[in-house]
């Protein structure tokens, strides 16, 4: 959580990094600030609240002249939203400036020593002991000092640090938490995210734990902590700078919807050649998955529900056991992985904490481990021992959508790649799935297309209190995905639930014009859903339906229809998902909620 953003170079500091903050309020958006060195002091401004009181408060960055600075946008954690606990963090003498994105996890020990040695403390933050220590350990070489407390501090940390006796140099360092470093001709940059930069370069490094990158003007060096200096290659970013733009839709997320046709495509069609699926990163022989006896998912949120997804595709189709765990359950239960067992990790962002955890101990237990990865170059994509990359691009808006539909491509590539192998499909049905996966674009695009349908359905109820999900096998998945989005953005309390799970207590909760969403798309489970509907409907509950073209039996037992292209009963997920989400959106819109960027959440969770 958190983000930030560090510019050292010929233009002034404070607007370059105004504008690389407010690519990344997604990380964080309850307080912003920044420190700019002025020529002879390092000043600070900061404030609670969102960038754009940040803005207002510097003019734009114009009350903050110089050409080197740090900023941050804030997610808290220690200490409330506030000024004071705002970063920068300053030492008493204002010499030193530090942001921070992370949690010390020993600040309380550290915090304590500091104040025996005559250190105060201002703020809540766990950040303002870095600013301390560093300045305890600070004797005339930053990079010195920055070193030894790496050696001291325990927990996650990406930082950006200011010495006002050092004005031509920022220092940059990290640790489990996410840092970039870019160059341009014009000056060097620090970044938690690449769409923060972008904009001035596309030559990047990513810097890996542990490592200090020490960014003057024209030039950076990289350190390990042991201040050894070492060398690194650029990567260089091929998105598209508009792919982090709105590019004239409403919001981030309505433009996200947008972008599922081509994400879709983007993830399915380098993996389609020759009427085959080749996954070459996959990095696993025939006799490899011929091999596995069962395989863990792990994952969180939306990404934990495309494994849901996941686990009633490949154990349909390729016939393998599948658990599906939620990441920070799977990393303390002490799971039991046997000779035979794959791991699949499923982020976005590729940084969550849980997730990374889960990557890790499985590892530690000696088992490979296939990411499921959106952003390139990220935590887990570099830790992971094969990545398969969902092609979904830049996601901005902090309720995923376009990854979550590259995760379920993904997850179904495996599925019918697993099925070929092991000989549970024969070759007339792995064509037809070939087939309908490419259709999958265009009849998204055509849902897509029926969004002031959904829209005008959406704002009968954003006066709404409940809202319940139902559907049972890959219905009950995508169920799940779609109750979320509705809670999480428009703040509707929204349940789902297996549909034959609800009299087992949840019935009891439908009153009259109570809404139920129920999902029926797989045929042999039809009649079961209908039952369960038709038990709501009795209550008094008003249903809504998502169901197969064709299916106009349902219509007995639902008030309100939207029909879906058909498709393999294994794939109608990615097209059940787009009414849910335009549905979450359009309630969130008719509510005036800030869609983006929710209360409380943020898009990279990097605590656990
Ligand atoms: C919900 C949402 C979250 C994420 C979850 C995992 O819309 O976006 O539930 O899915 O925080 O994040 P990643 O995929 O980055 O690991």
């Amino acid at each position: 959580m958190c983000g930030i953003v560090g510019y050292i170079g010929k233009h002034a500091a404070a607007p370059v990094i105004l504008d690389g903050l407010s690519k990344l309020e997604y990380r964080g958006y309850d307080s912003a600030g920044m420190a700019v060195f002025d020529g002879k002091h390092i000043q600070i401004r900061k404030s609670a609240g969102r960038l754009k009181v940040l803005e207002e408060l510097t003019h734009g960055g114009a009350t903050m002249p110089g050409n080197i600075g740090v900023g941050h946008t804030r997610w808290a954690t220690h200490g409330a939203p506030s000024d004071i606990n705002s970063h920068p963090h300053y030492n008493a003498e204002e010499t030193i400036a530090v942001v921070h994105n992370g949690i010390i996890e020993n600040y309380l020990p550290l915090k304590e020593k500091l104040v025996s040695k005559g250190y105060t403390f201002v703020s809540d933050t766990d950040t303002e002991v870095l600013a301390h220590l560093i300045d305890y350990y600070y004797k005339g070489n930053p990079l010195e000092a920055i070193t030894k407390v790496m050696h001291r501090v325990q927990g996650s940390y990406a930082l950006g640090i200011l010495f006002a006796e050092h004005p031509d140099q920022i220092f940059a360092v990290r640790k489990d938490s996410p840092l970039i470093v870019g160059q341009n001709e014009d000056g060097c940059f620090i970044a938690s995210d690449v769409p923060a930069i972008l904009k001035y370069t596309r030559k990047v490094y990513f810097i890996q734990n542990q490592e200090v990158v020490r960014l003057r003007a024209d030039h950076m060096h990289f350190y390990t902590v042991d201040e050894e200096e070492i060398t690194k290659e650029p990567v260089t970013i091929e998105w598209d700078a508009n792919a982090a733009e709105k590019g004239g839709y409403a919001h981030f997320m309505l433009k996200e919807m947008y972008e599922q046709p081509k994400t879709v495509t983007d993830t399915l069609s380098p993996r389609i050649k020759d009427k085959d699926i080749v996954i070459e990163e996959l990095g696993m022989t025939e006799e490899e998955i011929k091999a596995i006896h069962k395989i863990f998912i792990v994952a969180c949120g939306s990404a934990y529900h495309a494994g849901v997804t996941g686990k009633y595709v490949i154990e349909g189709i390729a016939r393998i056991p599948v658990e599906v765990d939620v990441a920070s359950e799977f990393r303390y239960r002490n799971p039991i992985l046997e000779e035979g067992t794959m791991v699949i990790v499923i982020s976005q962002s590729g940084e969550t904490a849980d997730t990374l955890a889960a990557l890790r101990e499985s590892q530690q237990l000696g088992h490979k481990v296939l990411g499921i990865v959106n952003v390139v170059g990220s935590s887990i994509a570099r830790e992971a021992d094969n990545v398969m990359y969902t092609w979904a691009g830049p996601e901005i808006a902090v309720a995923t959508t376009k990854a979550y539909s590259a995760q379920l491509i993904a997850l179904y590539l495996l599925a019918i790649k697993f099925g070929k192998v092991r000989g549970k499909l024969d070759e007339v049905a792995f064509y037809r799935m070939l087939e309908d996966l490419k259709r999958l674009p265009a009849q998204i695009e055509m849902l897509l297309a029926n969004k002031q349908r959904i829209q005008r359905f959406a704002n009968r109820y954003i006066g709404a209190k409940d809202v319940f999900f139902i559907g049972r096998g890959t219905d009950f998945a995508i169920s799940m995905e779609g109750s979320l989005k509705l809670k999480e953005i428009s703040y509707i309390h929204s349940e789902a639930y297996a549909a034959g799970e609800l009299k087992h207590g949840t019935i009891s909760l439908i009153e009259k014009g109570t809404l139920v969403a129920a999902v029926v798309t797989q045929d042999a489970l039809f009649q079961k859903t209908l039952s369960n509907m038709v038990e709501v409907k009795a209550r008094g509950a008003f249903v809504l339906a998502v169901t197969n073209e064709g299916n106009t039996e349902i219509e007995k037992a639902a008030d309100y229809v939207i029909y879906i292209p058909r498709t393999n009963q294994y794939f109608t997920n990615s097209l059940a998902i787009i009414p849910l989400q335009l549905f979450g959106y359009y309630v969130a819109v008719g509510k005036g909620c800030d869609v983006d960027k929710p209360r409380n959440l943020a898009k990279s969770v990097t605590v656990e």
